[in-house]
């Protein structure tokens, strides 16, 4: 969806989708249509400004960053969305995704404690968590990515900088040197998950 959307929209492709999603129901469809006096053309037309007002909006809903903090916030998009796929879980806006990761838009674990933000990328989480007064128990368990190689601590600062600031969230950045911090207070711990209560 989000390469769909990140693409310019060809409308040949627009049309496959549609019929794609339309599937059996093309007689539907097309009554859809008629009682709305629109043709398929317009309709493709319709829907492209309806995605590019989707994306101006979320554009202009970024956040207030500017300088180093800004472009920390776009490398973390990276990480967020290819780099550690933290949206295969989570989802491309952050709404959470059932029996995969928690919603992180308005969630406290993701705005509050720097610290306790940093602990979890760096070693994990499972077990039944509370987020935004839900009780989740997903199937999945947050993977840590402290001992991947591939993940810097400069990764998981701009990945904690774009999380904080996305989604209505707003909350201060974290430096590559907070995750440095942590990283050494924690060391013993390698790869063994937080549980919620270790927090509280
Ligand atoms: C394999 C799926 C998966 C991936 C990938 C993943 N998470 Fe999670 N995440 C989870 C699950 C499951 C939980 C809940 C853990 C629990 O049950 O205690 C969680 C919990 C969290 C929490 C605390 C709860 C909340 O919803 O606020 C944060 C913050 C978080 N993840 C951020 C991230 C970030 C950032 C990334 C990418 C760097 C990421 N996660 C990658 C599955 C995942």
């Amino acid at each position: 969806m989000l390469k769909i959307i990140d693409a310019p929209i060809d409308s040949k492709i627009l049309l496959e989708i549609i019929y794609t999603a339309v599937g059996d129901n093309l007689d539907a469809f097309q009554r859809f249509l008629n009682k709305r006096n629109t043709s398929v053309q317009q309709f493709i037309v319709q829907l492209d400004e309806t995605v590019a007002a989707i994306k101006a909006k979320s554009q202009g809903n970024k956040n207030n960053l500017e300088g180093k903090q800004l472009e920390s916030f776009r490398r973390g998009k990276v990480v967020y969305e290819e780099k550690a796929v933290c949206m295969g879980c989570h989802g491309m806006d952050g709404e959470g995704l059932l029996n995969l990761g928690p919603p992180l838009a308005t969630s406290d674990w993701v705005t509050g404690d720097p610290e306790r933000l940093i602990r979890v990328l760096l070693h994990g989480m499972e077990g039944p968590v509370t987020v935004n007064g839900t009780t989740y128990t997903p199937l999945a368990v947050m993977p840590g990515l402290g001992t991947n190689p591939t993940i810097t601590d400069q990764d998981l600062a701009d990945v904690s900088t774009f999380v904080r600031n996305s989604w209505g969230n707003s909350a201060p950045p974290v430096k590559e040197k907070d995750v440095a911090h942590e990283r050494e207070l924690t060391q013993g711990r390698g790869e063994k998950l937080y549980r919620e209560e270790d927090f509280f």
